[in-house]
């Protein structure tokens, strides 16, 4: 089954662009906001780095979510799409001190601290400044999580974070500092994340790492814990919504959280991975000894994640319904990694067809690079196309 696109109005655009399909991002976000309604203490914000194209942020903010930054860049991107400064949180283990100093200028919610001369850093700073910033701290749990190398984050070998043996430490010297207040601890383990059990591995861990507060009579007002949630690219159509009924409904299970307390989420490729598309033009087929390559004008340049972490999008010729032939899918930069994928069953494609790259609404425009002097693509959404 292929998905369903404008493709008179796609004929008229420049090649390559990304397309976000705005129904089911919308469905997407009314499934977040049900199912994560369900529980009265579950606040969940959008990690901005999957997506920042404007529209795309703008149309989640109208829904209700808070945002998760990592960057000076990416707190301006959420204010300009009008999320509130009080829903926005802002981690990263290298914030410098102009990006803190955004941060405070905008009294943001939370500041996820990774290290103790960062803890210093901001204490400084918002003295400069006369006010007191709200921190969390990012505490790495060393849970591992079945997903590629390159995104888990949460072991204790990778750099994130602040290691449990060190928490104790870490909440004893914000105590003594009088220009932050320490409201949370804060987790991530890692991305594209699909067996549930990992989540509880980190809830477990949630938990005991709390029981060790308790014992101290220290109730934190915020536990958040971080994104990770997978979304399915092999059937971008059948299963368009990832399973958040499931994801909820695990940590409700299985994290204990106190009386009082906020459980935080930072959703991002769950949110956006699906609604959107790049959508690319066949320059040529070529014929080589033993196979045939159809070659795009779109490259690694527009969509990292294939040649980066061995990512599959699903292909679809979506000008063609001719008999399915078999392809290698490249694209035109040069660099033997620029592969879209080898071995392709696609309907026989022509120099001109339009090609869909499914599922490339998360981390794909917003990791696209100039490399080659290529121009970035552009990202367009189906209201704008009709
Ligand atoms: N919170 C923190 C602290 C994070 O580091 C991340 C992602 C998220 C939330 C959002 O995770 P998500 O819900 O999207 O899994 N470029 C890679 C993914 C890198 C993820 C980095 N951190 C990819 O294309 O697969």
């Amino acid at each position: 089954m292929k998905g369903t696109f404008p493709v008179n109005k796609f004929r008229e655009l420049e090649t390559p662009f990304y397309y976000y399909d705005v129904n089911v991002l919308r469905e997407t976000l009314s499934c977040i906001h049900k199912e994560a309604g369900k529980y009265n203490n579950f606040c969940v914000h959008y990690a901005v780095k999957a997506n920042a194209n404007h529209k795309v942020l703008t149309i989640i903010r109208e829904s209700g979510l808070g945002a998760d930054c990592v960057s000076g860049g990416e707190i301006r991107a959420a204010i300009k799409a009008g999320f509130p400064t009080n829903k926005i949180v802002y981690a990263g283990v290298g914030k410098t001190d102009w990006e803190i100093n955004l941060g405070l200028d905008y009294d943001i919610f939370c500041f996820n601290v990774e290290s103790v001369p960062e803890l210093e850093i901001i204490n400084e700073l918002a003295a400069a400044k006369g006010k007191t910033a709200r921190v969390a701290f990012r505490i790495n749990p060393n849970v591992g999580a079945h997903t590629h190398a390159n995104i888990t984050t949460g072991l204790a070998e990778n750099k994130f974070g602040i290691s449990m043996e060190d928490m104790d430490k870490v909440i004893d010297m914000a105590e003594t500092l009088p220009h932050v207040k320490f409201v949370g601890l804060h987790f991530h383990i890692g991305s594209q994340i699909l067996d549930m059990g990992d989540f509880v591995a980190l809830c477990n861990r949630v938990n005991e790492l709390q029981e060790k507060l308790y014992a101290r009579q220290i109730i934190v007002e915020h536990i958040n814990v971080g994104g990770g949630l997978g979304i399915d690219y092999s059937h971008p159509n059948r299963q368009a919504i990832p399973n958040f009924a499931e994801y909820f409904a695990t940590y409700h299970k299985h994290l204990k959280l106190r009386p009082q307390q906020t459980l935080h989420f930072e959703l991002g490729r769950a949110v956006v991975g699906q609604c959107g598309s790049l959508i690319s033009k066949v320059i040529y087929i070529k014929q080589g000894a033993n196979k045939q390559f159809a070659i795009l004008d779109a490259g690694m340049t527009d969509l990292i994640r294939p040649a980066l972490y061995q990512a599959y999008h699903k292909i679809e010729n979506i000008t063609s319904e001719e008999p399915v032939e078999t392809y290698d899918v490249v694209g035109p930069i040069c660099e033997s990694s620029d592969v879209f994928g080898k071995a392709i069953d696609l309907n026989k494609a022509h120099r001109g067809d339009l090609f869909a790259l499914r599922s490339a609404g998360a981390y794909g425009e917003i990791m696209a690079s100039a490399y080659n002097c290529r121009a970035l693509p552009q990202g367009y959404t189906s209201e704008e196309l009709v």
